[in-house]
C-alpha cells in the first residue's frame, strides 16, 4: 500500500451495519483513497452477530457500489490507535447524527489524540434521513417483530429476520 494514500479507519461495532453507516462510507469514499471499515470484536461484549457475520454482511452490502474498490473490511481487537498505525491510517472517521452523539465522540477523539497525537478524528454527518438510525434501535425494533427494512441494507435485513426467527 503506497504511503501517499489517504487512508481512513472507520471503526465501530456495526452490530448491525445500517444505512446510516453505508451513507457515511459513501461520503468518505469521495474524500479518502481508502476507507477501512474496522469492526470492533470484543469477546466479552454480547453482540447479535459474530465478527465474521458482520464482516460478510458489510462486504455484501458494499460490493455492488461503484466505490467498493476503495473499501476494506477488517475485524480488530485491542486499541484503535495501534490498529490505525498498523494499517497506516492517518484519520479515524466517526459519524455524528445529532448533538447528543457528540459528548461521547469528543471524549473518545481526545483520548485517541492523547494516545496518538498524529492521528486525527474526522466527524462526518450522514444524510438527515439517517439521523435517528442506530444499530441499537434496529435491534430493539426487530426483536419485537417491527419492520426495520428502511434502516438497513437488504442483505442485512434478511440476516436480521433469520437471526430473530432462530432465537
Ligand atoms: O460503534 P461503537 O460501539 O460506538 O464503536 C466504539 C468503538 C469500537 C469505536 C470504541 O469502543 C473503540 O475504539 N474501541 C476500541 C478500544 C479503544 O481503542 N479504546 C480507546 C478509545 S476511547
Amino acid at each position: 500500500m503506497s504511503d501517499d494514500l489517504k487512508i481512513a479507519l472507520y471503526p465501530g461495532s456495526f452490530d448491525p451495519f445500517t444505512n446510516g453507516h453505508l451513507d457515511l462510507v459513501q461520503r468518505a469514499s469521495k474524500i479518502f483513497d481508502r476507507v477501512i471499515i474496522t469492526i470492533a470484536v470484543n469477546s466479552k461484549k454480547e453482540t447479535l452477530f459474530t465478527g465474521e457475520e458482520r464482516e460478510q454482511q458489510i462486504l455484501n452490502a458494499v460490493k455492488d457500489q461503484p466505490w467498493s474498490s476503495q473499501i476494506v473490511v477488517e475485524q480488530f481487537t485491542g486499541l484503535l490507535i495501534d490498529f490505525a498505525a498498523k494499517k497506516k491510517a492517518s484519520v479515524l472517521l466517526r459519524g455524528v447524527r445529532q448533538i447528543s452523539d457528540f459528548e461521547y465522540e469528543f471524549q473518545m477523539a481526545l483520548t485517541n489524540r492523547r494516545l496518538s497525537p498524529e492521528l486525527d478524528t474526522v466527524f462526518m454527518m450522514p444524510d438527515e434521513n439517517h439521523a435517528i438510525t442506530s444499530s441499537s434501535i434496529v435491534k430493539e425494533v426487530a426483536k419485537w417483530g417491527g419492520d426495520v427494512s428502511s434502516f438497513v441494507p437488504p442483505n442485512i435485513h434478511t440476516k436480521i429476520l433469520e437471526k430473530y426467527k432462530s432465537k
